[in-house]
């Protein structure tokens, strides 16, 4: 999951990169006049920018940012004509530098986009970063930070991409960055971030990507969220998170991703949940304290590509799910559903046009009956079903062989009598299969 949101929030910049470079198309003329001397507190700056950087394995700043060049020619360095040549973009991702963030870096006034992703920098986020009013991209994304988010970052009040992930951030989300109001996409997941959501974010009203997914943050989730009503990106997976989820955020009607798995949050999920979420791809609420049903509006979800809720306590009857043919991952595994009868499992059956299933977990609750014939119509793109640990009964029906794909097939703890249909042997990519029954199979359970 965290794969496929990072490729989205990639795509997500990578768009709002390529209209900043359309604002600023019009530099990196050639400069080869020396008498344009440019704006020397620039100059001074980067100078002060090149001399933390301790290692540059690739020499692209270190010996290529010298005199004999116009700075604004240097590596990475984009400057604007119509401002006498000030300097209106430093992109420097993904060149190994190794070092820290000059404090320098706030008097390049004219900086409308910092780019220093995928590096090895070091020590504090400068606060001076909120000298810079113009500033409408900052990736910091992917380097060793430590410290807290300087609240000064609140000052860049034009910014439009804000991207801390993957550092060593410690501490709490500033409250005042709700100042930033043309903010699209805010980016903080794999941190170590504590503390509570500040409600006043509820105030970013251009939000459409929010993302704390592998932090430390507490508390339960800010009402005031729901007001951010251009959201389509929320993603507050494995945190420390609890209460309830507020109802109004079932009227944030442009969220495409919705996942707040592997925390401490409980109720219900509501009743309208897909009439709520017309758009609704990915909805991750697995590992949390769930109770109720499975909303039977999800049968509306016809956009969705992924449903896990698997460890909760949800009871009841998997719904309708014959028009989703998008999904890629169900995955209901360890709750409480079905009620040890036939018929339980008539999901299965209506699983056979979602043509791109690879993954399908249903092992871990209460469901009888017999084990569909259809389920050797699942879509052969198949490689994980779980099915254990459930009161299933009588054979196993042959056809499972034509689930080529399948990796891992778990059927054991359910009371299937009658012989191992021999075609299970032409499943060639099994890594892994689980017939058999054990006492105490609750202990021996993985969620995938
Ligand atoms: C250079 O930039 C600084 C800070 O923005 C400004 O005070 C100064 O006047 C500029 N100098 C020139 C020559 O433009
Ligand atoms: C200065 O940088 C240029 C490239 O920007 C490089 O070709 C040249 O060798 C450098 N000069 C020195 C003295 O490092
Ligand atoms: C630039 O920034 C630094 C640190 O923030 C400061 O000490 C310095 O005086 C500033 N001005 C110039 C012209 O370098
Ligand atoms: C982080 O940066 C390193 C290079 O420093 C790169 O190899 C790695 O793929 C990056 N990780 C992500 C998730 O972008
Ligand atoms: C970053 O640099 C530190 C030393 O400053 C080093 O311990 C760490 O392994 C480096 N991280 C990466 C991803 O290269
Ligand atoms: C950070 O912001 C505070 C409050 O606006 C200000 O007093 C302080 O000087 C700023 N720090 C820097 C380094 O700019
Ligand atoms: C995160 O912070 C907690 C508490 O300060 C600490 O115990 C933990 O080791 C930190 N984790 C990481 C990955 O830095
Ligand atoms: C932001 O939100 C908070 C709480 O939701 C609210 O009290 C405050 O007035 C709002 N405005 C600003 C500028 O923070
Ligand atoms: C949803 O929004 C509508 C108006 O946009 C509002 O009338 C309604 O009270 C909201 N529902 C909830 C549960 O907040
Ligand atoms: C599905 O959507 C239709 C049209 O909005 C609605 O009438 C129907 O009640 C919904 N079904 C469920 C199960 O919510
Ligand atoms: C699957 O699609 C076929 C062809 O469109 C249709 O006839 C059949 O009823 C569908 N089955 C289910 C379970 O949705
Ligand atoms: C069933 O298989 C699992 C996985 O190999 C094993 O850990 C367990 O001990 C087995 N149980 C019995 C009763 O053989």
């Amino acid at each position: 999951m965290g794969g496929v949101l990072v490729m989205k929030l990639v795509l997500i910049s990578s768009l709002v990169l390529n209209a900043i470079l359309s604002i600023f198309c019009c530099s990196s003329m050639q400069l080869k006049q020396p008498r344009i001397r440019g704006n020397e507190t620039d100059r001074l700056a980067l100078l002060a920018i090149k001399a933390q950087i301790q290692h540059d394995p690739n020499h692209q700043v270190m010996s290529s940012w010298n005199d004999s060049i116009h700075f604004c020619l240097w590596h990475g360095v984009t400057c604007s004509r119509r401002h006498r040549q000030r300097v209106t973009k430093l992109e420097l991702g993904s060149l190994a530098l190794m070092g820290s963030i000059s404090s320098h870096i706030g008097n390049l006034s004219f900086l409308g986009g910092l780019n220093l992703e995928n590096n090895n920098f070091t020590l504090q986020i400068p606060p001076q970063i909120g000298h810079l009013h113009r500033l409408q991209v900052l990736h910091l994304n992917n380097n060793s930070l430590t410290g807290t988010i300087p609240a000064n970052i609140s000052s860049c009040f034009k910014l439009i991409t804000l991207r801390l992930e993957r550092n060593n951030l410690v501490g709490k989300i500033p409250p005042i960055l709700s100042s930033l109001s043309k903010l699209q996409t805010f980016i903080l997941q794999f941190n170590n971030l504590t503390g509570e959501i500040p409600p006043s974010l509820g105030n970013l009203s251009s939000l459409e990507a929010f993302s704390t997914l592998v932090n430390n943050l507490e508390g339960s989730i800010p009402s005031s969220l729901c007001q951010l009503r251009k959201l389509t990106i929320f993603s507050f997976s494995a945190n420390r998170l609890s209460g309830i989820i507020p109802s109004c955020m079932y009227n944030m009607s442009r969220i495409i991703e919705f996942e707040v798995s592997e925390n401490q949050i409980q109720g219900s999920l509501p009743p309208n949940l897909s009439n709520a979420f017309p758009n609704l791809k990915i909805l991750t609420v697995f590992q949390n304290q769930f109770t109720g049903g499975i909303p039977r509006s999800i049968s509306n979800a016809t956009n969705l590509v992924s449903f896990q809720c698997q460890s909760n306590k949800l009871t009841g009857q998997v719904p309708n799910i014959r028009n989703l043919h998008n999904l890629v991952i169900f995955s209901v595994a360890d709750n409480n559903l079905g009620s040890y009868k036939d018929g339980d499992l008539s999901f299965v059956s209506e699983l056979i046009n979602a043509t791109q299933l690879t993954n399908l977990q249903f092992a871990y609750n209460m469901f009888g009956g017999t084990l569909p014939k259809s389920i050797s119509n699942l879509s052969t793109n198949l490689q994980i079903l779980t099915i254990g640990g459930n009161q299933l009964h009588g054979s196993i029906p042959t056809g499972l062989g034509n689930l080529v794909n399948l990796q891992l097939l778990v059927m054991r703890d359910n009371s299937f009598t009658g012989s191992i249909p021999t075609d299970i042997g032409r499943l060639s990519t099994l890594g892994e299969l689980y017939l058999n029954t054990t006492t105490n199979y609750r202990g021996a359970f993985h969620p995938l």
